[in-house]
């Protein structure tokens, strides 16, 4: 069960009861989608390029993909977005959130009539932007694809300590190319180890309000 929750920002999340987790920041859903995974991520990578393929882990409830697709067609750059989700919510609860109000309409209406279908097959949403969500687990999830950035979403290393162990960070590194870059909004030693024995170079940035530090890795040429 899901129950929506106020965050300090006045932006909504999702509290999942049976994790015991937020599926965002207490501080500030839109302002840690927009820090972690917007500026740090999105915007580093992007910027001398007309084109870019994310890798999402949690796709939730859509919200980094809602503002990725927006800065995208802003700024004429073709999106390509995959996301894994194990646990994918209904449309009506996404709805709940109040999300609409974040991008223009335009946007949240390509996303939420094409979401049913982006779980079972790729989907073109505009000629900018495809979007798939891949419903399984990190760990059950292959691709021959290699992306240019991960968005590494998944619940806490408290509450889901699967997601956070050095082989399933392995497994999510592997997907990425050669000079792809890694955002997540947790940084622990043991998560900059498992990076770094991958092949990263790693950076840490200050962390969305609420954390001090986050960490950006970019892994070998
Ligand atoms: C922190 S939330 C992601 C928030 C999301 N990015 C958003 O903007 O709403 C973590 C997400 O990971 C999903 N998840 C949990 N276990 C997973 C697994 N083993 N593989 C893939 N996704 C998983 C959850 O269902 C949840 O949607």
């Amino acid at each position: 069960m899901n129950i929506i929750t106020p965050t300090a920002d006045g932006s909504n999340t999702l509290y999942n009861e049976t994790i015991g987790e937020h599926y965002h920041s207490k501080h500030g859903a839109l302002q840690e989608s927009k820090h972690v995974f917007i500026d740090a991520g999105l915007k580093f990578v992007s910027a001398d390029r007309s084109e870019i393929s994310v890798l999402e882990v949690g796709f939730g409830t859509g919200l980094n993909f809602i503002l990725s697709f927006e800065y995208c067609q802003a700024n004429h750059i073709k999106l390509n977005y995959t996301s894994i989700e194990a646990f994918p919510l209904t449309c009506e609860v996404i709805e709940q959130t109040g999300y609409s109000g974040y991008v223009p309409e335009g946007i949240w209406s390509d996303f939420i009539t094409n979401y049913p279908n982006a779980l079972k097959a790729p989907q073109k949403l505009t000629t900018l932007c495809a979007l798939e969500i891949p419903h399984t687990t990190l760990a059950e999830y292959q691709t021959d694809q290699k992306f240019d950035l991960i968005y590494y979403d998944a619940f806490s290393v408290q509450h889901q300590p699967e997601m956070w162990s050095d082989e399933i960070i392995a497994h999510a590194c592997s997907f990425l190319k050669p000079g792809g870059t890694f955002v997540t909004y947790a940084i622990t030693g043991k998560l900059k180890r498992a990076v770094k024995a991958s092949g990263f170079t790693i950076e840490k940035l200050p962390g969305a309000p609420g954390k001090r530090e986050m960490l950006r890795a970019v892994k070998e040429m």
